[in-house]
């Protein structure tokens, strides 16, 4: 039965929506170089248009673009210079070139995709090299997230061998993090076995480090108390402060008592590429695994991260299976013998457009920049009594910062509320956090385009509203 012709293609408006297109992202890169004095919140049509119901018949796809587009400027955008909250990103304009070339092809890297295999090896390659970690192998994964619950199960399976097979068989585990490391860690205890409750979280130094000699302690009452230490995980740095825990130390520990050692790098591991940063990094070769997200600080977009392990057959004890639709063409692996997902998308053009159109040195002068900016808030703070930072100097680019209100009853709601109020009023983007119990501006930075001009607006716009916040909480 022929259906004649199938309404899924653009067919003859395929110019006109990539030129429109083109002509918006465009448009966005020019504005993201420099930040805006407001944010534009969703309109009236705007919700109207996103509370209809299917449309079972299409529109004309120049006014599905521009829509999209309005969505997308009524969007908190992370790519904005001024965005400083949680761990951000960048929307690198290569990065977006990459996605678009890369989801039109749309290769599937759960098996193999010939050059785009090629590519991918590559990439971890190239990666491994940046951060000086001696790799045999790694994978692009979805996020921070996920390649820290591949790593632990990598590890779960070299402590216990024959677990994803057997089971635990009540082996009682534990994992040792530090007490401000990210929840991604508490999630894979949970979905490996290993248990929320079996996760040790160790005390930290006045540095917000995880501690050596505390680690050691625990592990030796773990052990006394038959339970199998499965591994241990070094933040750096950590989501709250940016704190580097100190690996050598830990990898002395690690390597005492025959445990793995997983390098949670997610946001902090490519300042290791950095010369002033290097040096909190020492020991990083001495890991077993290393979590890299590429979408934070390494300013591709989403979603882009990658597990690097040192030795190759870790994934594959792990990972590796027969199955009759997934044939091993050559006896060779397929991607799916090493990581978690199967469908996976073709992540790793972005890094490799990165580092192919700027070259390594501009990444490391733009890490090293965000590195200096953290460093100049900080100064300025310690000269504006209307403003307090941690004791400490910022170890990467998260400064947590508060106002502080001569005779306010309750400054933790007085920050909390100028946080709000900074939010409200768009010319910045700042997140709250809660740190021994306090209440702090956590502004972090980590994209390129920002300057310092940017990180002083925070402070300006911050003492702007802080005074109009004054008589709320006292
Ligand atoms: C240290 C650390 N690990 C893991 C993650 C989780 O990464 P993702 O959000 O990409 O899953 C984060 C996120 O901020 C992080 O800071």
């Amino acid at each position: 039965m022929d259906y004649g012709e199938i309404g899924l293609s653009l067919g003859d408006q395929r110019e006109a929506a990539l030129a429109r297109t083109a002509q918006h992202v465009l448009r966005a890169w020019k504005e993201f170089d420099t930040a805006r004095d407001h944010e534009s919140l969703p309109g009236e049509d705007l919700q109207q248009l996103l509370t209809s119901s299917l449309p079972s018949e299409g529109r004309d796809v120049l006014d599905v673009i521009d829509q999209a587009v309005e969505v997308l400027d009524s969007s908190l955008a992370q790519s904005r210079p001024r965005y400083f909250a949680f761990i951000g990103s960048s929307g690198l304009e290569v990065g977006a070139l990459a996605d678009l070339l890369a989801h039109s092809y749309d290769p599937n890297l759960a098996v193999d995709a010939r050059a785009a295999t090629e590519l991918e090896w590559q990439a971890v390659s190239w990666l491994a090299q940046f951060i000086g970690f001696p790799a045999e192998t790694g994978t692009f994964t979805s996020g921070g997230t996920i390649s820290n619950i591949t790593a632990l199960a990598s590890a779960r399976e070299a402590m216990i061998p024959g677990a994803r097979e057997h089971g635990l068989g009540g082996i009682p585990m534990t994992l040792y993090c530090s007490s401000e490391a990210h929840y991604s860690i508490t999630r894979a205890a949970e979905v490996l076995g290993i248990g929320a409750a079996n996760v040790r979280a160790i005390e930290i130094d006045a540095q917000r480090r995880m501690r050596a000699d505390v680690l050691r302690d625990q592990v030796q009452r773990d052990l006394a108390d038959g339970c199998k230490p499965v591994t241990i995980v070094a933040t750096t740095g950590t989501t709250l402060t940016g704190a580097v825990d100190p690996i050598d130390q830990l990898a002395d520990v690690a390597e005492e008592f025959g445990v793995w050692l997983h390098v949670d790098g997610a946001y902090g591991v490519p300042a290791a590429a950095v010369p002033s940063r290097e040096y909190l990094f020492a020991g990083l070769g001495r890991a077993n695994s290393v979590t890299v997200d590429c979408h934070k600080w390494m300013f591709v977009p989403k979603a882009c991260s990658a597990i690097l392990v040192r030795n190759a057959a870790s994934l594959a004890k792990v990972f590796a299976h027969d199955e009759a639709y997934m044939p091993h063409a050559g006896g060779h692996y397929n991607a799916v013998d090493i990581t978690l997902e199967y469908s996976r998308p073709f992540r790793a053009l972005k890094l490799w457009m990165l580092f192919s159109t700027h070259g390594a040195n501009a990444v490391r002068e733009a890490i090293e920049r965000n590195c200096d900016q953290a460093q100049m808030i900080f100064d300025w703070i310690q000269n504006r009594p209307l403003f307090e930072t941690l004791t400490n100097r910022p170890q990467l680019s998260i400064v947590p910062l508060r106002v502080v209100v001569q005779g306010c009853s309750d400054p933790d709601a007085h920050n909390n509320a100028l946080c709000l109020a900074i939010q409200r009023d768009g010319r910045v983007y700042v997140s709250p956090a809660t740190i021994d119990g306090h209440v702090w501006l956590r502004p972090c930075f980590i994209n390129f385009r920002t300057t310092s001009n940017d990180v002083a607006t925070l402070l300006d716009v911050a003492e702007d509203l802080g005074a109009v916040c004054q008589g709320l909480h006292n």
